[in-house]
C-alpha cells in the first residue's frame, strides 16, 4: 500500500509518496492478487490530483484527440501533440507510473521511426513506458522498442486506431476464431516482453481466460471485472466528456454539471457585482488614497498624462 505524507508549511502543502510505482511493482501487484488502478490524464493539474489519489499508473492516452482536442476519433492526434501533453502531465506526477500512448502512424510505418518516437515520450515527455495497439503482428516493433530499453504496454481487442478496419467501435473476440486469436495475441505480447497489456472492448469471459493465461497484468476497459486492473478515460468517468457514452463507462461524478453550475454563478455574480467582493480585492492605504484624490482635483490629468508621454 502506498503511504502519503503531507508536510504543511505556511500556505503550501507538499505531498510525498514513500513508493514510486514501477513496471516491476505493477507486475508484482498481479502476483499478490492486488488490483491495479489506472486512469488517463492530459495536463498538469489533473495529473497532480490523480497522482495524489494513489493511482498506480497514468496513461497519457491518445483519447486526448477526442476529449481534449475535440477530434472525432483518436486517429488525428500527432506525435508532437502527444509529447506536448505528456510533458505537462509528467510535471504533476511523482508516484504513479507514467505511460505515453503512441499515436496512429507513429510506430507501424517504420521500425526505426517507432523506436525514435517511443524515445521521444521518454526523453522529451518524461514518460517511463509507452503503449502500442496491436497483437502478434506488431511483436517485432515491440521488440525493437524494448531493445532500446523502453518499457512497453500492449493493447488488444477494440483498439481504436483500427476502427475503420473494424467498421466502427465494435466489441472484439465475439466468435471462436477471434477469441482464440486474442488469447494467442496476449501470450505473444507477454513473450515479447510487454510489462502489461490493455484489454479493450472484449467479452468478460474472454478477458478472464486471457488474464488467467498470462503472468503480466491485464488492464481492462470494457473487458469486465476479472482483469488484473482497470483503466478509464478521466473525462468520461467524471462526466466532463459526454458526447457519447460506451456501455462500459460509468459516471463516478458529474463534474460537467458542476462546471456549468459554477459558470452560471460566476456570470450572475459578475453581472450583479457580487464578485469580486472586498475579500477578493487588494486594499490601498487610506492616507495615500486621500492624497491621490486631492491630486486629481488639483491638476489637469490629461495634461499630466501628456507630459508623461513626452518625457
Ligand atoms: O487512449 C486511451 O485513453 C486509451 C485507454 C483508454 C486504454 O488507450
Amino acid at each position: 500500500m502506498k503511504v502519503i505524507i503531507f508536510f504543511k508549511s505556511n500556505a503550501f502543502s507538499l505531498s510525498m509518496s514513500l513508493e514510486k510505482m514501477t513496471t516491476r511493482k505493477i507486475i508484482e501487484k498481479k502476483k499478490k492478487g492486488e488490483k491495479i488502478v489506472t486512469i488517463t490524464s492530459y495536463d498538469y493539474s489533473f495529473a497532480k490530483i490523480v497522482d495524489e489519489s494513489n493511482i498506480d499508473l497514468i496513461l497519457v492516452g491518445d483519447s486526448l484527440s477526442r476529449v481534449i482536442l475535440g477530434n472525432k476519433n483518436t486517429l488525428s492526434v500527432t506525435m508532437d501533440e502527444m509529447v506536448h501533453h505528456t510533458k505537462a502531465v509528467s510535471r504533476g506526477v511523482s508516484n504513479a507510473l507514467l505511460v505515453g500512448d503512441m499515436p496512429f502512424l507513429s510506430y507501424k510505418v517504420d521500425i526505426k521511426e517507432a523506436v525514435k518516437n517511443a524515445g521521444r515520450f521518454i526523453q522529451e515527455g518524461g514518460a517511463e513506458a509507452v503503449k502500442v495497439e496491436g497483437g502478434t503482428e506488431i511483436c517485432p516493433i515491440i521488440k525493437a522498442i524494448l531493445d532500446a530499453d523502453i518499457e512497453v504496454m500492449g493493447h488488444i481487442g477494440l483498439t481504436p486506431q483500427k476502427i475503420y478496419r473494424f467498421g466502427g467501435h465494435l466489441v472484439q473476440g465475439r466468435n471462436i476464431d477471434a477469441a482464440k486469436r486474442l488469447i494467442m495475441d496476449a501470450i505473444n505480447l507477454q513473450e515479447v516482453g510487454c510489462f502489461s497489456m490493455v484489454l479493450e472492448g472484449i467479452p468478460w469471459q474472454i478477458a478472464k481466460i486471457i488474464t488467467n493465461q498470462v503472468d503480466i497484468p491485464t488492464i481492462g476497459i470494457g473487458a469486465g471485472s476479472h482483469c488484473d486492473g482497470q483503466i478509464i478515460v478521466i473525462h468520461d468517468m467524471l462526466g466532463i466528456f459526454t458526447d457519447f457514452k460506451p456501455k462500459f463507462v460509468k459516471y463516478f461524478a458529474n463534474i460537467g454539471q458542476s462546471i456549468r453550475e459554477a459558470l452560471a454563478k460566476y456570470r450572475e455574480e459578475v453581472e450583479n457585482t457580487a464578485y469580486p467582493d472586498r475579500d477578493h480585492s487588494y486594499e490601498y492605504p487610506l492616507n495615500d488614497l486621500n492624497e491621490i484624490d486631492s491630486w486629481i482635483e488639483s491638476v489637469d490629468i490629461q495634461e499630466e498624462s501628456l507630459k508623461l508621454k513626452k518625457n
